[in-house]
């Protein structure tokens, strides 16, 4: 294939089974650089699986995956943590280092073998702290903290690394109302202001609304009744693209068997259970 869209995340014909049962089939798609992308899809349809694909973690048993035009599997690891940031859905915390530490490890990828974290990179490590909120932490044990502000802490590392590439597995799942809105609308000024491109999976269809350039909108390959009557190969995706044109009651009902009301509320659009 041509490295026609050079700049982004092209995922291409990407199928991946555990044992015998088939999550993702054929998926393709074409992340744009810069832009805020939405992973959507109920529980088990395969959006963790995704996001470890895109960043080298599982290989797929067909596809590939390219960055800025270059297949991942020809990336080494240094190269592939300079250019990727991973928030994992969920935070282990098994060694008391201090939540500066945690940060400062981020890092890593721009340090030569061998190297101490210096003056410079303590400093981005703060200011990283500083832009999530939590800089009151930083000589805290990461282990003696909340598992929202675990969260906190583990994007604030991803900012430290400071990647072109972030990925973000339910960014928001412990956090509090105020610090949900204030991530994301943070993430979102990063992205614009720095080119960074985001593909993150949310749960809330009312935050991909708000804060998406993009929504992906997957469902689970085998689960839903309706699947017995759809013809042909098994898809994931329902639909990709503009926010407001995935969500449509028809495009939700399809991917999590749910009924909803679209209301516009100040020139904005809100989804509610039926
Ligand atoms: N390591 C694994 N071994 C076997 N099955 C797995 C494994 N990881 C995930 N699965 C299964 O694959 C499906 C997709 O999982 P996942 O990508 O985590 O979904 P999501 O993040 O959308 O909730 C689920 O049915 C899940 O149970
Ligand atoms: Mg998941």
């Amino acid at each position: 294939m041509s490295t026609q869209s050079a700049a982004g995340i092209t995922v291409e014909d990407v199928t991946l089974s555990y044992g015998s049962s088939l999550v993702l089939a054929s998926v393709s798609l074409a992340l744009r650089r810069g832009e805020v992308i939405t992973l959507l899809g109920p529980n088990g349809c395969g959006k963790t699986t995704l996001l470890k694909i895109i960043n080298g973690l599982l290989h797929p048993s067909r596809g590939r995956v390219c960055i800025n035009g270059k297949e991942i599997t020809r990336m080494g690891q240094a190269e592939l943590a300079r250019l990727i940031g991973y928030v994992p859905q969920a935070q282990r915390s098994s060694f008391p280092f201090s939540v500066l530490d945690i940060v400062l490890t981020g890092r890593m990828p721009h340090l030569s073998v061998l190297a101490q974290p210096g003056e410079d990179d303590v400093n981005r490590s703060l200011r990283a702290l500083e832009l999530v909120g939590v800089s009151h932490l930083a000589s805290r044990p990461y282990t003696q903290i909340s598992g929202g502000e675990r969260q906190l802490v583990m994007i604030a590392r991803a900012l430290a690394q400071e990647p072109g590439y972030l990925l973000l597995d339910e960014p928001t799942s412990y956090l509090d109302f105020k610090n949900q809105i204030h991530v994301l609308k943070m993430i979102r000024g990063i992205a614009r202001s720095q080119e960074m491109t985001v593909v993150m999976t949310l749960h809330d269809p009312n935050h991909a609304l708000m804060f998406s350039d993009e929504i992906v909108l997957l469902r689970k390959l085998f689960g839903l009744e309706g699947m017995a009557e759809r013809q042909g190969l098994p898809r994931n995706l329902v639909a990709v693209g503009d926010p407001l044109e995935v969500m449509t009651p028809e495009n939700i009902k399809d991917a999590y068997g749910v009924d909803v009301e679209v209301l516009e509320v100040k020139g904005r659009r809100i989804l509610l259970p039926a």
